[in-house]
């Protein structure tokens, strides 16, 4: 699941060029390296799939290339804090947490009296070393260069032990080789990524995390996923589903837009009409939601509901144009959350609607043979009270989005 969703991250700078992946791997290597246990070298490995998760913006990603090291950027800072809110994920915390603070001589050790992580160093040094490399496929020319640089900086910036053990990786080729590859952890033994099976209540924390990330990038859409997930839930409960589908109606709707991370945040936050081409690449994210939660084991119904949620009963909708009886009654229930939720909020170009013009337009699409006219109906005859769930839930949302930028400058404590 982390593998999928640091490729999800990635795609908000294809620039950036399999960042995550290349730096857990280089920091496995460097952990194995220095003689970390074997678990430490797994956890290690995950921190590096996640270290820039709370780099929300393409201007903030794209500064981390040019970045001086040493710097204590705040996406660390925040990135911790995503990551020590989810039970599941909390060791991975401190490391993400601290992986811009500079050795200094050895008081890197500690950050406002908070013990730094080795792990922490690790990541700074690998981050560094993969965003030096030019995007050459002659990786082997440029080593030398880019390890003397490092070397450079070694005491201030960089732990000497781990230096030392960068020097030792640098005569072996096929590191070097694997690093430049376009999916370097494929080319890690098995044993290095942690296939433990998690359950759903897990599973659904770290979705509710993601649902940050990918709605934090505006706040037009700062509440969407919550939104859909949540009402999602309810149309659920009502048309009968059970305990363990509700929950993964939930996850479907934290993550239905995942594939959002691809489109630009301009478009996103455009205050006006989107011309064909800004159309064309937003209508592209759902095709990347599917893509993207296909690579997740066990995931194909979660995927179903999440992905489809633009498809329209009649075949009219995207991108596979299915038809009412490919439509299960999961996509169905989240397409109906996701319109329901959208002409509800605000969005740069128009203020939420009212109720009446809601049940205009829910009805009117339900009568067109566009949306499920069964759970449209379960909508429409408790309007009030998904409309109150939907402002509660958005309200939330929004008091987390608040709390989460106004805290920014205390987010090392
Ligand atoms: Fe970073
Ligand atoms: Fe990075
Ligand atoms: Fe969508």
């Amino acid at each position: 699941m982390l593998f999928c969703l640091s490729e999800a991250i990635d795609l908000i700078s294809p620039r950036l060029n399999c960042h995550h992946q290349k730096v857990a791997y280089l920091s496995y290597r460097l952990a194995q390296k220095i003689g970390m246990t074997e678990k430490e070298q797994r956890n290690i490995l995950l921190q590096g799939l996640m270290h820039d998760i709370g780099a929300l913006s393409l201007d903030e990603r794209l500064s981390l290339l040019e970045e001086e090291p040493g710097m204590t950027s705040s996406h660390a800072f925040r990135g911790g804090k995503l990551l020590s809110g989810c039970l599941p994920l909390q060791s991975l915390a401190d490391g993400v947490r601290y992986h811009h603070i500079p050795w200094n001589n050895g008081q890197g050790r500690y950050f406002n009296n908070h013990p730094v992580p080795m792990e922490s160093h690790i990541l700074h040094l690998a981050d560094r070393v993969c965003a030096s490399f030019p995007n050459t496929p002659n990786i082997l020319a440029d080593t030398g260069a880019v390890l003397s640089k490092i070397k450079l900086q070694e005491n201030v910036f960089f732990a000497p032990e781990i230096v030392s053990a960068l020097y030792e990786l640098e005569a072996k080729e096929h590191i070097w080789l694997e690093l430049a590859d376009v999916a370097p952890l494929r080319l890690l033994p098995e044993a290095a990524i942690d296939d433990s099976k998690i359950g759903l209540d897990s599973v659904l924390s770290i979705a509710k995390i993601f649902s940050h990330v990918i709605d934090f990038r505006s706040h037009f859409t700062a509440t969407h996923s919550a939104g859909v997930a949540h009402i999602a839930e309810k149309l659920a409960e009502q048309a009968g589903m059970d305990h363990e589908e509700r929950k993964k109606i939930l996850i479907a709707g934290y993550l239905h837009d995942l594939g959002k991370l691809a489109v630009q945040g301009s478009i996103l936050e455009k205050p006006g009409k989107l011309d064909y081409r800004e159309f064309s690449e937003i209508r592209s994210h759902s095709f990347y939601t599917y893509k993207l939660l296909n690579m997740i084991g066990g995931f194909s119904t979660i995927n179903q509901w999440a992905s489809l949620h633009h498809e329209k009963l009649d075949g009219s909708g995207y991108p596979f144009h299915m038809k009412a009886e490919q439509l299960s009654l999961g996509s169905r229930i989240m397409t109906v959350s996701d319109i329901f939720n959208a002409i509800t909020e605000n969005r740069p170009y128009r203020k939420g609607m009212e109720k009446n013009e809601i049940i205009g337009i829910i009805k009117g699409m339900s009568d067109d043979g566009l949306i499920c006219p069964y759970v449209a109906n379960i909508l429409l005859e408790d309007i009030d009270f998904f409309s109150s769930l939907s402002k509660a839930t958005q309200k939330l949302a929004a008091d987390d989005y608040d709390k989460f930028f106004r805290d920014d400058d205390k987010i090392a404590i």
